[in-house]
């Protein structure tokens, strides 16, 4: 019997790929550069399964081109990309990679909240300018962490791991999330369920942990920024859209709030030129997930995702409905 064939839509770790090719017959883009919708068609349109990245728009027209298709194995904890209902109409199983990243990500949150509440950047690039003359009393005056309230909005497992470390730091823990979590999570973490409103208005940092879907898309505008601490710090490294982009460099520019940490964009790869113009900055190409470890295991949990489902097993990790 021919080999299954799996299409790998980007360049991935090369342990997934031996994985994948002990068992199938894999098509691999070796360029860490996105198909584009076209290219993907044309490499998917006889695949049993794909292998895709947060880059790839899966939507019902690539799915209804791909008739052979069996299982779409996102790399990533995010599947905003895939219509997961078109999938699901079309008997395609959707996975994603949940938990391997959750520390890789959550010590992100913390790089980019220390790099602002500490003026790192700007630091480094003062030494780099050769300006550090002499050291000064009255520079570079950056905010203190412990003793202040740490604001999580999604408590999954990222926003719980955010809330342990920020524990460890000596701060204050509050979070907010369609539901209130387990009492022993509470607990372990030392957070303090609350609504979103005291969330806004308490939080010194507020860190964002919410998948995207329509209800949390433009969780964080305008009217949210007015509510918030002039004081406070926001980081992002969950999805771009989740904050009105625009509403966002009108905060920091008009002084709303102190400052962001920012490692996803709205219209990803594009930046708001305002935000880029905006002080007390820091922001980053989407890197949450990056160390050679966690990329490793998401590609290597996609791959065993593929390999689950072409054996006519359940997948590990399957993606269902929420809403
Ligand atoms: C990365 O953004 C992910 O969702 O894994």
């Amino acid at each position: 019997m021919a080999k299954p064939m799996v299409v790998v839509t980007r360049a991935v770790p090369r342990e997934a790929l031996e994985l994948l090719a002990a068992h199938a017959t894999v098509d691999a883009n070796g360029a860490d550069v996105g198909y584009t919708p076209e290219e993907l068609v044309s490499h998917a349109r006889d695949a049993d399964a794909m292998v895709s990245l947060l880059t790839d728009r899966i939507d019902d027209s690539v799915i209804s081109q791909c008739p052979k298709l069996k299982v779409v194995a996102n790399v990533a904890v995010g599947y905003d990309n895939i219509d997961v209902a078109a999938a699901a109409r079309r008997g395609v199983a959707v996975t994603n990679t949940p938990g391997v990243l959750t520390d890789a990500t959550a010590d992100f949150a913390w790089a980019l909240l220390l790099a602002v509440a500490r003026n790192v950047v700007p630091a480094d690039r003062y030494v780099r300018d050769r300006r550090f003359r002499e050291w000064m009393m009255m520079e570079f005056h950056g905010a203190e962490l412990a003793g202040r309230t740490l604001g999580i909005a999604g408590f999954g497992r990222i926003g719980a791991a955010v809330a342990r470390r920020g524990r460890g730091f000596g701060m204050h823990v509050i979070y907010a999330n369609s539901r209130r979590v387990a009492q022993a999570l509470e607990e372990e973490t030392g957070a303090h369920f609350v609504d979103k409103e005291t969330l806004l208005a308490s939080s010194d940092v507020l860190s964002l942990h919410v998948p995207l879907t329509a209800a949390t898309r433009h969780y964080l505008s305008d009217a949210e920024f007015a509510l918030m601490k002039a004081s406070a710090f926001v980081i992002n490294t969950a999805r771009g859209p989740v904050i009105d982009e625009a509403a966002l460099a009108r905060a920091l520019t008009s002084g709303a709030i102190r400052g962001a940490g920012i490692d996803v964009f709205e219209r990803e790869p594009a930046v708001d030129p305002a935000l880029l113009a905006a002080p007390n900055t820091v922001l980053a190409p989407h890197i949450g997930s990056a160390t050679t470890e966690t990329r490793t295991k998401m590609a290597l949990m996609a791959a065993e995702n593929v390999i689950a489902v072409l054996a006519g097993r359940t997948p590990v990790n399957p993606v269902t409905l929420k809403e």
